[in-house]
This record gives structure tokens, C-alpha cells and sequence, in this order.
């Protein structure tokens, strides 16, 4: 009882979340509905991360398939355990090669990758510069390693730069973690420019390109690509343009090998699933082959900033495959997000303290397979939004 009463949630009642239930619907874009009449029967997926439709690809449903097939659905155990499974090594050697990396080592899940990325870093006598925005797995990370977390403004280079100076003639090292593609605001890092600030102050560099990785940076390698070299660390997943699960920090060899032997998120859990690999490995193969899909991607999320910003006078933020229509108090998010969940649109209303109080916005996630029709019913759904 009384360990009820300590778990008792405290969030103010508009804040809770309701967990929804979708199926696929026919379209490669549809979900459809199986919660309440007042969503409409089939939505079109604009918050999903799944950006090139890959989730649902035949090819790498089948890799997938006759990779349990032949490997089983899980890993069974830890790769310490019962050891790596051919489609582990190769996914690794793939991606290495692909991102011109010595070292690829795969995790379950971003955030668990996350998390092991920061504790291989650093400890508690460091000290982690971080955007303000950065996403939630890395903060988690930097309290399970418990060194000290000071934040700088999303991407202000004054500020970080500021932030250096004032630790760096302490006897602590110092990380700067970042992501590429931040994932609410749709913005990119000065990436360059960052590294430059990190080898002016000699200090490490880790880099989430959880979003960038198959759309952005050269054929989709990301925007660490060609400052590879001046990066420390970056961690990729592959639930999101690859369409499958699991993730990957790629470093050099001496951390990779530091990372296996002493990281608990390595050591410690179920390895990849074997059929996941295998979808993430043909999707792999499927972007190298499509080297122009990101680029198309990003000309389709600009048409759909300019046709709204055409017709509305909401800011928009994201120069990327995400962008967000900011409304500023979250009821009149959440109002949008049910006026468009009743004409046939999936979008989230992202809130505080996911985002900063009144930036609550209707974030939405752009898919190659949107065509012209869809953004004109989407305006048109938003003419109708009072
Ligand atoms: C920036 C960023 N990093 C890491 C993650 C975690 O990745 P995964 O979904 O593979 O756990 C996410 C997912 O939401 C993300 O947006």
C-alpha cells in the first residue's frame, strides 16, 4: 500500500496520455482506426518515423521472414552468452563499411544505445555539455553515469562555446552531446561548426543521428559523414527510416572494444532479434540503392511548409522531414490534433514537458509516399479548423 502511494501519478489531468490502438490500413500511408467513432476509420500516418515506408516494404518483410526462419524470431540471450548470430556480424561489417567507421556495435533500441554511448564516455568525474534539446535516452544516460550535465541553447554556438570555457581548466573531461536532426523542433545541428569548437577546446563529441541517418548528409549517411573523423561517437536506430528495430553505436575500434567489454547495456540483455537485423540489413541495401530518396524526402517537406505557410499564419518550424505547426497553447493542440483525427489525419500534439510552455504544436513526420492530393485534402481539413 504504501509503495502505491509513492507511485501515485502526479500529472495534472490534461497532461495524461491515452495509448491508442492502429492496424495497418490498405494504403502504404494508412493507418486505420480501431479506437473511438470520433477518429475516422483510415488516417493518413503523418507522425510516424517509419519516413520511407520501409516498415512495410515486401523485400524486407521477407529478409526478415526467412531470417527467423532460419535464426529464430529472438536471440535467445546476450551475445556474451550464446554469441553473435551470422546476421549481427554482418549488419555490423555493412554498416562500417557504409559509414566508413572501424567499429559498428549493435544495441536492441536507440535509447538502450544511448544510454550505453554516454557511460562509455564518461563518469562522474566529467562533465556533459548538452543541447537543451536533446532526446530523453541521452539524459538518462548522463544520470546513469553520473557525471555532471550542463546545458547550452539549442544550437547556440556562443552559448556552447561559453559553456567550454567555463569547465574547461578543471581536471574533468568534457563531453558535447548533440543530435544531428533534432526530433521536435526539425532543426539541424552546425555540425561543422561544432566539431570545429570541439577540437579548438580538445574535447569528444558524440552525435544522435537518429532522424538524419538514410535521408540526410551524403546518400543518406548522415550529417557526421564527412566529419567522421573529428566525431567521437555516433548512434543511429534503425526504427525509424529503416523501418525495422534496434540501433548501433559506431565509434573506432579501441572504444568499440571498450564498449564490449565493459558496457552493461551490451552485456547484459537480449541481443538484436535476428529477423529485425535482417529487415534493418535489406533496408540498408535498399537505401544505398535509392541514393535519391532522402532528397526527395526533404523537397516533398518543403512543399508542405510552403503550401501551409501559403495558406496560414501558424509559424512552422523544421527544415527537415519533420516540421511543426506551432499553436502555442496545448489546448488548441490538442483541439487540432482531434479536429484532425476526425478528418482523416494522424498528427500529434506534442506538449509540455516534451516541448517548452506555449510552443505546444501539431508535429508532423513527412513520408515519401505522400502525393499532392493528400497535402491538398490536409490544407483543406486545416481551412476548416476554427
Ligand atoms: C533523437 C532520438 N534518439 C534516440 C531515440 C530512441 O531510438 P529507439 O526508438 O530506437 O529506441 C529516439 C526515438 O524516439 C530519438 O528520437
Amino acid at each position: 500500500m504504501k509503495l502505491f502511494k509513492m507511485h501515485k501519478i502526479k500529472i495534472p489531468k490534461n497532461r495524461l496520455r491515452k495509448l491508442k490502438t492502429f492496424t495497418l490500413g490498405q494504403k502504404p500511408y494508412e493507418l486505420q482506426n480501431l479506437n473511438s467513432n470520433k477518429i475516422k476509420n483510415r488516417l493518413v500516418d503523418l507522425c510516424s518515423n517509419d519516413y520511407f515506408g520501409l516498415s512495410r516494404n515486401d523485400e524486407v518483410i521477407k529478409a526478415s521472414h526467412a531470417t527467423s526462419l532460419s535464426e529464430g524470431l529472438g536471440s535467445g540471450s546476450s551475445r556474451f552468452i550464446s554469441g553473435s548470430r551470422p546476421i549481427h556480424k554482418l549488419l555490423e561489417k555493412q554498416l562500417e563499411e557504409w559509414l566508413n567507421k572501424e567499429k559498428v556495435l549493435l544495441f536492441p533500441s536507440g535509447f538502450q544505445a544511448n544510454i550505453a554511448a554516454v557511460q562509455g564516455l564518461v563518469n562522474r568525474n566529467s562533465i556533459v555539455i548538452a543541447d537543451k534539446f536533446i532526446h530523453n535516452s541521452l539524459l538518462v544516460g548522463v544520470k546513469a553515469s553520473e557525471s555532471k550535465l550542463v546545458r547550452f541553447a539549442h544550437n547556440d554556438l556562443k552559448d556552447l562555446e561559453n559553456k567550454i570555457l567555463k569547465f574547461k581548466d578543471t581536471k574533468n573531461s568534457i563531453l558535447i552531446i548533440v543530435e544531428s536532426l533534432y526530433s521536435m523542433e526539425g532543426s539541424i545541428a552546425p555540425l561543422r561548426e561544432i566539431v570545429e569548437i570541439c577540437k579548438k577546446y580538445n574535447v569528444e563529441l558524440l552525435v544522435d543521428e537518429a532522424h538524419a541517418l538514410g535521408i540526410l548528409g551524403p546518400e543518406g549517411k548522415g550529417l557526421s559523414f564527412d566529419l567522421s573523423g573529428d566525431i567521437t561517437m555516433i548512434t543511429g536506430t534503425f526504427g525509424k527510416s529503416f523501418g525495422s528495430g534496434g540501433a548501433f553505436i559506431a565509434c573506432n575500434s579501441k572504444i568499440g572494444e571498450y564498449l564490449i567489454q565493459t558496457s552493461g547495456a551490451f552485456r547484459y540483455t537480449t541481443a538484436l532479434s535476428p529477423a529485425l537485423a535482417a529487415g534493418a540489413l535489406k533496408s540498408l541495401e535498399i537505401i544505398k540503392c535509392n541514393k535519391t530518396w532522402g532528397i526527395n524526402l526533404l523537397s516533398t517537406s518543403k512543399m508542405w511548409k510552403k503550401e501551409i505557410l501559403r495558406n496560414f499564419s501558424y509559424p512552422i518550424r523544421g527544415d527537415s522531414q519533420i516540421l511543426s505547426i506551432i499553436m502555442g497553447q496545448e489546448e488548441k493542440a490538442i483541439l487540432l490534433q482531434k479536429h484532425l483525427e476526425k478528418n482523416g489525419f494522424l498528427a500529434i500534439a506534442i506538449r509540455p514537458p516534451t516541448v517548452p510552455v506555449n510552443e505546444s504544436r501539431i508535429r508532423l513526420t513527412i513520408r515519401r509516399d505522400l502525393n499532392l492530393v493528400i497535402l491538398k485534402e490536409f490544407i483543406s481539413v486545416l481551412k476548416d479548423f476554427k
